[in-house]
C-alpha cells in the first residue's frame, strides 16, 4: 500500500508527494461528470484507484445554494483520498466556494481548467482559462488563500489545434500556489478525439517542481506503464478506459507490482454490474425508476466486447428496474456459457 500525501511546505506552499512504501504509484481515476459519481468512484477505489476526484462543481452554483451542486460535494470514506473539483472563472466566487467546500473535508481542491463544453467555456471557465493565464492564476491564488487543503489544477495543453501553452501555463499555476497539476495531453479543440500528446506532459514535468499527473489515452496497463516511462509523471490518471472496467486499476497495479493479472470472469462482470446498478439506485435521491436511467450506460459498458454485445446493449438502454437488470445478467451468463461450449 502507498498513500498519496499532501505535505505542507511553509505557510503558503503545498506540495503533493506520492509516498511510496515499497511499491510504485499505480493510477488515479479521472473526474468525469455524469460518469464518475460516488458509485463508480467507490468501485474503482476498491479495484485499486489510488485517488479520485469529484465531478466538476460550479463555484457559482454552490455559492447560490444550488442543490445539484451541493450533492456533488459528498465524500464517503471508501472514496478517499478524494478531491473536490470546482469550475468557474471569478476569483471571488471561487474563494467563497472553496470556503464552503471545507465542510465536506476534501483531501484537496482541484480547479478545472480543461473542460471544453460550450456551456462552460462560453462563460470563460474550464479550458477557456488557458487563454487567460493571469485570471487563471488569480483563481488559484484565491482558492489557496481560502483553502485549508492543497489546491491543484487540471488543465489541457492549449486551446486551438496545434497550440501548446502547457509549460508556461503550468508554471503560472505553480507560481500561483498550485500543489500539483494534472495535464490532459489534448487541446480544447481536440475535445476527446485524436491522440493525447504525452511529450507535452513530459515537457511540463521537466519545467515545474510540483508533481505532474499525466492523463489522456491510457487504455490498459501497458499504456499506463508507457505513460510513466515517457512522461516521468508522478501519477497517471485514467478516465474512459475505466468505463465498465473498474478492474483496469487492478490490472495496472498487477503489472506495476509484477504480479500476474487475471481478467474478470463473465460472472464477476455481471456481479459488478449489478452491484454498480444497486449502488446508483441506492445513492440517488430520485425514485428507483428514474435512478435506473443513470445506470443504463454503465450497464451497457459492462457488455463491451462480449458475444451479441449489440443486442445486450439495447436491452441495457431499456432497463426500467433492478429486477430487469438481474434477468439481463442471467441471460448474459447463459449466452456466454453457450458460446464457450
Ligand atoms: C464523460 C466525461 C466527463 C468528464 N468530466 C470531467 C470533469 O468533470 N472534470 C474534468 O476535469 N475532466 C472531465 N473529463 C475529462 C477526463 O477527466 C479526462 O481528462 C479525459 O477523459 C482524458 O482521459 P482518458 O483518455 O483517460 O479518458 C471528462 C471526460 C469525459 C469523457
Amino acid at each position: 500500500m502507498y498513500l498519496p500525501l499532501f505535505q505542507r511546505m511553509g505557510e503558503v506552499t503545498c506540495r503533493m508527494t506520492i509516498v511510496q512504501q515499497n511499491v510504485m504509484p499505480h493510477a488515479a481515476l479521472a473526474p468525469m461528470a455524469g460518469v464518475a459519481d460516488t458509485a463508480f468512484r467507490t468501485l474503482c477505489c476498491e479495484m485499486g484507484a489510488v485517488m479520485c476526484t469529484s465531478e466538476m462543481i460550479s463555484a457559482k452554483g454552490l455559492c447560490y445554494n444550488s442543490k445539484g451542486s451541493a450533492e456533488l460535494c459528498r465524500i464517503t470514506e471508501a472514496e478517499r483520498p478524494m478531491g473536490l473539483q470546482l469550475f468557474g472563472n471569478e476569483p471571488d466566487f471561487i474563494a467563497k466556494a472553496v470556503t464552503m467546500l471545507q465542510e465536506y473535508a476534501p483531501d484537496w481542491i482541484d480547479l478545472n481548467m480543461g473542460c471544453p463544453v460550450p456551456k462552460v467555456v462560453n462563460t470563460g471557465a474550464g479550458s477557456a482559462l488557458l487563454k487567460t493565464p493571469e485570471l487563471a492564476a488569480e483563481c488559484v491564488r484565491a482558492a489557496v488563500r481560502a483553502s485549508s487543503v492543497p489546491v491543484t489544477v487540471k488543465m489541457r495543453i492549449g486551446w486551438g489545434n496545434g497550440e501548446n501553452c502547457a509549460v508556461s501555463f503550468a508554471q503560472a499555476m505553480e507560481d500561483a500556489g498550485a500543489a500539483a497539476v494534472t495535464v490532459h495531453g489534448r487541446t480544447k479543440s481536440q475535445l476527446y478525439a485524436g491522440h493525447a500528446d504525452w511529450d507535452a506532459i513530459r515537457q511540463v514535468r521537466e519545467a515545474v517542481q510540483i508533481p505532474v499527473i499525466g492523463n489522456g489515452d491510457v487504455q490498459n496497463a501497458d499504456d499506463c506503464e508507457h505513460m510513466y516511462r515517457e512522461t516521468g509523471a508522478a501519477l497517471v490518471m485514467v478516465g474512459r478506459a475505466a468505463y465498465g472496467n473498474p478492474w483496469i486499476f487492478r490490472e495496472i497495479a498487477c503489472l506495476r507490482e509484477g504480479v500476474s493479472y487475471s481478467p474478470p470472469t463473465a460472472e464477476e462482470r455481471m456481479e459488478m454490474m449489478l452491484r454498480h446498478i444497486r449502488m446508483i439506485v441506492d445513492n440517488s435521491a430520485k425514485p428507483p425508476a428514474l435512478a435506473i436511467r443513470e445506470a443504463r450506460k454503465h450497464a451497457s459498458w459492462y457488455m463491451a466486447g462480449c458475444r451479441y454485445a449489440a443486442s445486450f446493449r439495447n436491452r441495457c438502454f431499456q432497463l426500467t428496474s433492478y429486477e430487469e437488470a438481474q434477468r439481463l445478467a442471467e441471460d448474459y451468463l447463459v449466452m456466454q456459457s453457450r458460446t464457450e461450449t
